[in-house]
């Protein structure tokens, strides 16, 4: 058991507790993002790639650029890396991206928003972070819509 004190409050931590629980949780979520942050999974260009696409938040300027290559059916996500500086939780989570989405149908990563990305990177930790969260997500989406349009007029062209 511990006892955590601050001005005027006392808590007393139980094992076990709601409030146990939290902290662990809380504390596991930290360490997650950052061991991404720190040792990034997928960093860096690689070629040949479909889509490089940048993409940034413009109220800290912080970026992150997404590197995608489509199966050649179309369909499927064959790899996807990324580059970018800012915050913790950004660039933790276009690490953590890379890998949920590796291999995944496009399809999928259509339906992603959000609450995946918060659920994954820990709600209690990143819950108030929206934009941070979500940077790469946003990126990698804006990537596939480029992969889409592009392909549409490669076959448009390759009728006339
Ligand atoms: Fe800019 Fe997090 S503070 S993306």
């Amino acid at each position: 058991m511990l006892v955590l004190g601050s001005p005027g409050t006392l808590w007393v931590r139980v094992p076990g507790s709601r409030f146990w629980r939290d902290t662990v949780e809380r504390q596991e979520a930290i360490e997650f993002l950052l061991d991404h942050y720190q040792n990034p999974r997928n960093h860096g260009a690689f070629e040949p790639v479909d889509v490089t696409m940048p993409g940034g938040n413009p109220g800290c300027g912080d970026v992150v650029t997404i590197y995608l290559k489509v199966d050649d059916a179309g369909d499927k996500i064959e790899h996807v890396t990324f580059e970018g500086t800012g915050c913790t939780i950004s660039q933790a989570a276009a690490s953590i991206l890379t890998e949920m989405v590796d291999r995944k149908p496009l399809a999928e990563v259509d339906e992603m928003d959000f609450n995946d990305m918060i659920d994954t990177l820990g709600r209690e930790v990143v819950n108030t972070r929206p934009r941070c969260a979500t940077l790469a997500l946003g990126t990698l989406k804006a990537a596939i819509t480029k992969y889409r349009t592009d392909k549409v007029r490669a076959d448009l062209d390759a009728e006339h």
